[in-house]
């Protein structure tokens, strides 16, 4: 079998970052078949750019090379985090136009390009990931790299005419048809490139996932929505009962039902918005205050980035203003931490849940639903309140869907999660794991894999 490079901007070094839902899907990948991670070390050198970094364990070789601290602020601070993501998102209010950070886009793609070309082997299957690395099939074959090239979209692919505001959209685009297998979310994105590809990129689609370009190459685009190890999830939850950060939680409720949310703190998530929400649901459904606790978990997330910073002072306020209109002298309404939790005791916090607020604005998935699912107690589910502009929304419709904007439906659909019989809950459950149990992780990879190794 043909060795797997998988490229992304983070790279879960043993030994040196947490394993979030994704590293784990790629780390058991390349178990399979043995070969190398490659991408940014997580460094910032002062001066330069470029030096290497190797370290092998078992099967897997990480290589990550250093970024200047240049480097750092204009390509992952800059173009990545304050172009692309907000645009992706669908938030062309929020994007940064700079040609500046888009040249050091394009430099750092180079110098990752330049420093993988020479590890590749012609019958290497390479899987790039995710939008900070949109160019690197096309610079990888001005090198001469022969070997099959996928890439994988983790975020939403947004329609055309948003796309067409960013000046630079044709070149980025283009690159593209370097790939070999486009890989998305959901059908809907997918749609939206096939879109993209009639109306600015001057191809065909020849049917439903075979697109050629205007030069005449053709390549596969494709819907895998990426998901979740179930069985472990399922199986981490179960035995985190035992945990004593769990159980701490479970006393300090003093009875009362737990709503929880689960994000980086990032301004697609919703967050303003879920705060607002929990506040109106306290004013609309006044039988149920004092009884619903909601704990919101929000690690800091790109703290360099103005409008995370903004958001941060936004959410501070929020939860101060909510907990000292409705709060009384044993009961706070909203507790809001900016910590990160190991992830078995997040399974546990998920179990003790009656509520899984996951109400973004717009996500490529949102594996904190699927996890939330995962997560409950058979006999006695909670429910997910589900934003339907997250990818997750297309599989999870057991969920109670809301659009998250109308925070007077969020708040109805909280008080809804809070009345629902057990029968009820066990039904949208049950629909909801058939589907996690059926596409789980290891399914999602393999079906990628499969269509990227498959000839066009
Ligand atoms: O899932 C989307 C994603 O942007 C990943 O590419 C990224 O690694 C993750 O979210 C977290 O963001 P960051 O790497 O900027 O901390």
């Amino acid at each position: 079998m043909s060795r797997l490079i998988v490229v992304s901007n983070r790279v879960a070094v043993p030994g040196t970052s947490s394993a979030g839902g994704l590293a784990v899907a790629l780390q058991a990948a390349l178990e399979e078949t043995g070969g190398i991670w490659f991408g940014w070390s997580g460094r910032i050198d002062p001066d330069d750019s470029g030096q290497v970094h190797e370290h092998d364990a078992g099967n897997i070789r990480y290589i990550t090379v250093d970024l200047s601290k240049r480097d750092h602020d204009d390509y992952y601070n800059g173009f990545a985090n304050r172009t692309l993501w907000p645009l992706l998102h669908f938030r062309v209010d929020l994007v940064d136009y700079s040609r500046i950070t888009y040249a050091a886009y394009r430099r750092v793609n180079a110098l990752f390009a330049e420093k993988l070309a020479p590890l590749l082997r012609d019958d290497d299957i390479v899987w790039i990931h995710d939008y900070h690395m949109i160019p690197m099939a096309k610079l990888l074959r001005e090198l001469g790299v022969t070997a099959r090239l996928g890439f994988f979209l983790h975020v939403p692919m947004p329609s055309s005419d948003l796309l067409a505001a960013l000046p630079q959209h044709e070149r980025l685009f283009e690159g593209l048809s370097s790939y070999d297998l486009i890989g998305f979310q959901t059908e809907r994105d997918l749609e939206r490139f096939q879109d993209y590809v009639r109306l600015f990129g001057r191809g065909r689609v020849i049917s439903h996932g075979i697109l050629e370009t205007r030069k005449g190459k053709r390549l596969r685009a494709g819907a895998f929505p990426i998901s979740i190890d179930t069985a472990q999830i399922e199986e981490q939850a179960r035995a985190a009962a035992a945990k004593v950060g769990v159980k701490r939680l479970a006393t300090s409720l003093s009875g009362r039902e737990l709503a929880i949310g689960v994000d980086r703190l990032d301004y697609s998530k919703g967050l303003p918005e879920r705060f607002r929400s929990f506040g109106r649901f306290l004013k609309r459904h006044p039988e149920h205050r004092g009884k619903l606790t909601f704990l919101q978990i929000a690690p800091v997330s790109r703290g360099e980035v103005l409008e995370y910073q903004k958001l941060r002072s936004e959410l501070e306020q929020l939860s101060g203003h909510i907990n000292g209109a409705h709060a009384e002298p044993d009961w706070t309404p909203v507790r809001y931490v900016n910590r990160n939790y190991p992830h078995p005791t997040l399974t546990g916090f998920y179990r003790l849940s009656r509520v899984g607020l996951v109400t973004p604005l717009r996500d490529g998935m949102n594996l904190v639903a699927k996890e939330y699912v995962a997560a409950q107690d058979p006999k006695n589910p909670g429910v997910l309140v589900l934003s339907t502009f997250a990818g997750a929304a297309r599989e999870l419709d057991g969920a109670l869907l809301v659009n998250p904007y109308d925070m007077d439906g969020v708040a109805d659909a909280i008080a809804a999660a809070m009345e629902m019989p057990l029968e009820e809950r066990r039904d949208r459950w049950e629909t909801m794991m058939a589907v996690l149990r059926e596409n789980d992780i290891t399914a999602w990879r393999r079906k990628y894999l499969a269509a990227l190794r498959e000839p066009i």
